[in-house]
């Protein structure tokens, strides 16, 4: 595995950081394989009891890298091929739990994946946000389902459509993290659910778990939202948005 994704187990929990703090984390193609690899092994090995996601540096996610979607939307890649796809099918599917410890920034997939855990901490300033609007996209992940399922359609419409971010503490309260501590501490406590999960009876949790997510339809949804995804990748307002982000200023939609 390369270093932007760092991997560790130790005592049944997997820990995976995302490690690319300068970018605050961006997640690249590559990082999308390693994390897709990580999850495939995951599944298949009995000493993995429990998966911790973090971030390094300041922030948990910064959401996908925007270079790449400037690469894929000017040829070479299908949006379909995207690396990211096997990552998500990966965590549609993944039956054992899943931690997340997020300070600082989450941003898109880096709040999207967070519906895919079954448990979450957050700083209480963390800023979370979904602004696939502002880029010309649309929602992931099965988020178009996810996210207004755990908040409510009109919190969620308007994080997807105005894409301004949360804190940790409103995330706490509209219920889409288990607990709201200081950032500091996020870490500990993250690893400490991690490790009391992965202390439980693994065929009990995985059924469990299995029984309160379908898979399968979330494998859809996801299918279905990235083909909207991937036409707006491609299309001139998209373009606009990720050239307006590269040059630091603000999209301009009025011919759009
Ligand atoms: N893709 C590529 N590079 C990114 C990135 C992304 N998604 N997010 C941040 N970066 C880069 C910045 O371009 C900057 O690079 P530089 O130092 O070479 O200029 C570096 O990471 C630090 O980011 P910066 O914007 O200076 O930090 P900030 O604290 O002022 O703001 C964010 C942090 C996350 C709010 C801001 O970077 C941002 O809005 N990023 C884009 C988020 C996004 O839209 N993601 C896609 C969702 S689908």
């Amino acid at each position: 595995m390369s270093d932007v994704v760092l991997k560790s187990l130790d005592a049944g929990v997997l820990r995976l950081t995302l490690n690319r703090p300068e970018k605050k984390n961006a997640i690249t193609q590559a990082m999308y394989q390693a994390l897709a690899e990580a999850m495939e092994e995951a599944a298949l090995d009995s000493a993995v009891r429990a998966v911790l996601f973090l971030g390094a540096g300041d922030s948990f996610c910064a959401g996908n890298d925007i270079g790449d979607f400037i690469a894929i939307a000017s040829g070479g890649t299908a949006p379909a091929e995207m690396s990211v796809f096997r990552f998500l099918k990966a965590m549609a599917e993944f039956d054992k739990p899943v931690v997340a410890g997020v300070r600082g920034r989450a941003v898109g997939i880096g709040v999207t994946l967070l519906l895919h855990c079954d448990m979450v901490v957050v700083a209480d300033d963390a800023l979370l946000s979904v602004p696939f609007v502002n880029l010309a996209l649309a929602p992931e992940a099965a988020s178009s389902i996810l996210l207004s399922a755990v908040i409510g359609h009109q919190r969620a419409f308007e994080m997807f459509a105005l894409g301004e971010p949360i804190t940790g503490d409103h995330a706490f309260a509209w219920g889409l993290a288990n607990r709201a501590v200081a950032s500091a501490d996020v870490e500990a406590e993250a690893q400490r659910l991690a490790g009391a999960l992965a202390s439980r009876a693994p065929g009990s949790l995985r059924a469990t778990k299995r029984l309160m997510r379908d898979a399968a339809a979330l494998w859809a949804k996801m299918q279905s939202e990235g083909e909207a995804f991937g036409a707006q990748m491609l299309s001139a307002e998209a373009m606009e948005a990720f050239t307006a982000f590269a040059q630091k200023r603000a999209p301009d939609f009025s011919r759009s």
